[in-house]
């Protein structure tokens, strides 16, 4: 009780909305303003217009952005960290596997991913695999990236594999960032418990329906991508895949060689052995670098390519960050190819309603709704939503965005302590699942007592 009371204390503001309110409050509940009534308020006022500032711009193939080192190596930053805080690694059944885990859960939710964390058991402790769904694209059709998060538990694993899990983590934000459109549906994966058996990515494949199995067009995989001493390795497992990895060195005049140390000591065999087609990359591990390969890639000859595998100084000095950077350039070009996609560019296309609608006091969930016409196929992965709510504690409001399909995309959440008035702000949602035409609305609840206030024009730019 006190706690529930505590925000709601008499502060001057707090006192004087409640009496503003009234009156708003009490007419929106005796006509018993529901959503449904609300948004049959006629949309004479909602000044719908449409200003295409880039004019119609046909979806074309997109070539795949470059990715972000410095990005990727923030993530290594921060699964070192993970590793410090947690006894020095990142491993199954440890406290630093999970922190990992939620770490990267944690920027894919942000992002717009649809996530899901699977739990396994294997040497009596709780294993996690992480997957990840970008919304959209044919889904009989996936093109699927993993890595395997976890570390073996002598140190904090940022090349074996931080590398892989932070490149495939900053590919997916980047799809997310560029309102990427694949015409193939898109999935990421970090498996649990590889380094005791590939025991998370096994138990995935195991669960996996057969009707599933088959849509997977590609399962890449990348464990170890940032190796000290670089080399720079393809699977030879399927000719196309293949075949896409090394085009992309190619433009880059860097060497490749087909991976062998050590066939089916990744994540990506029990795809393979299910009939899924495999490829992937690797930057090589204890095996000795040669002269031969030394001279192609630089580094040191009679060296391996980690000389930390599996050792305690497996920390963020033990990435070569080229290798780091044309291994992620390589994964987001792979990705991009093999999904086909296009991207729609923004259209500028603006849809604004004015109509007040007013938000009771504690009530019910009210809507606005636009009507979308003349935009092509789906609506963007980033497409933004401005709102301008005018109510008195903006804590008591939730706000949802609410597509043609009739699913609910949150914007806002309430907040027992966010006392400021109004909610004008433009979020950024993932609506590329939503076919753009047809009637989008804004769905805003009043959840605590005593504040209220009224929704005053919102827009959605495509
Ligand atoms: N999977 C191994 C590990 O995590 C590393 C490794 C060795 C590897 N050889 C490989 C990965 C070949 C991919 C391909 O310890
Ligand atoms: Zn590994
Ligand atoms: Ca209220």
């Amino acid at each position: 009780m006190l706690e529930l009371n505590g925000p709601t204390l008499p502060r001057r503001s707090r006192r004087a909305a409640v009496l503003l309110a009234t009156g708003a409050a009490v007419t929106a509940a005796l006509l018993g303003v529901s959503s449904v009534q609300a948004n049959a308020v006629p949309t004479t006022a909602a000044a719908t217009t449409a200003t295409a500032t880039a004019g119609k711009t046909a979806a074309r193939a997109a070539a795949a952005p470059d990715i972000s080192v410095a990005n990727v190596k923030a993530h290594l930053n921060q699964l070192q960290s993970i590793a410090n805080a947690n006894g020095g690694n990142r491993a199954h059944g440890r406290s630093g596997y999970k922190a990992s885990i939620d770490y990267v859960k944690g920027k894919l939710d942000a992002a717009g991913f649809t996530t899901s964390v699977q739990q396994f058991t294997s040497n009596g402790s709780t294993g996690y695999n992480l997957i990840a769904d970008w919304p959209g694209g044919d889904a009989d059709h996936v093109i699927f990236a993993g890595a395997h998060l976890d570390s073996v538990s002598r140190g904090a694993g940022i090349n074996d594999n931080g590398s892989g899990s932070a490149g495939i983590l900053e590919v997916a934000l980047t799809v997310a960032k560029e309102g990427y459109k694949p015409g193939k549906h898109l999935r990421f994966a970090w498996w649990g418990a590889e380094e005791l058996g590939l025991v998370g990515s096994q138990n995935y494949v195991r669960q996996l329906p057969a009707a599933e199995r088959s849509k997977i067009d590609a399962y890449l995989n990348f464990d170890m991508i940032g190796s000290p001493n670089p080399g720079y390795f393809v699977y030879d497992d399927d000719p196309q895949l293949e075949g896409v990895f090394k085009d992309y060195f190619a433009t880059k005049n860097i060497a490749t060689e087909i991976e062998t140390e050590g066939d089916g000591r990744s994540d990506h065999a029990p795809f393979k052995n299910a009939g899924v087609r495999v490829g992937g990359l690797f930057s090589g591990a204890d095996y000795t670098k040669t002269a031969d390969q030394a001279a192609k890639w630089g580094g040191t000859a009679g060296q391996p390519f980690d000389r930390c595998y599996h050792a305690s100084c497996d920390t963020t000095a033990n990435i070569n960050d080229t290798a780091l950077d044309n291994n992620s350039d390589a994964i987001a070009h792979a990705v991009w190819t093999l999904s086909s996609g296009s991207t729609t560019p923004p259209t500028g296309k603006v849809f604004e309603s004015k109509s007040q609608v007013d938000i009771p006091d504690a009530g019910a969930a009210v809507e606005s709704s636009i009507t979308v016409g003349g935009v092509q196929g789906n609506a963007p992965g980033a497409l933004k939503a401005t709102v301008d709510i005018r109510h008195t504690y903006r804590g008591d409001l939730v706000v949802d965005l609410v597509g043609p399909s009739g699913k609910a995309y949150r914007l806002k959440n309430s907040s027992s302590n966010d006392s400021a008035a109004d909610v004008t702000e433009t979020y950024t949602v993932n609506a590329s699942a939503e076919t753009a035409n047809g009637t989008w609305k804004l769905r805003v609840q009043d959840v605590a007592a005593q504040d209220s206030g009224h929704i005053a024009s919102w827009k959605l730019t495509f």
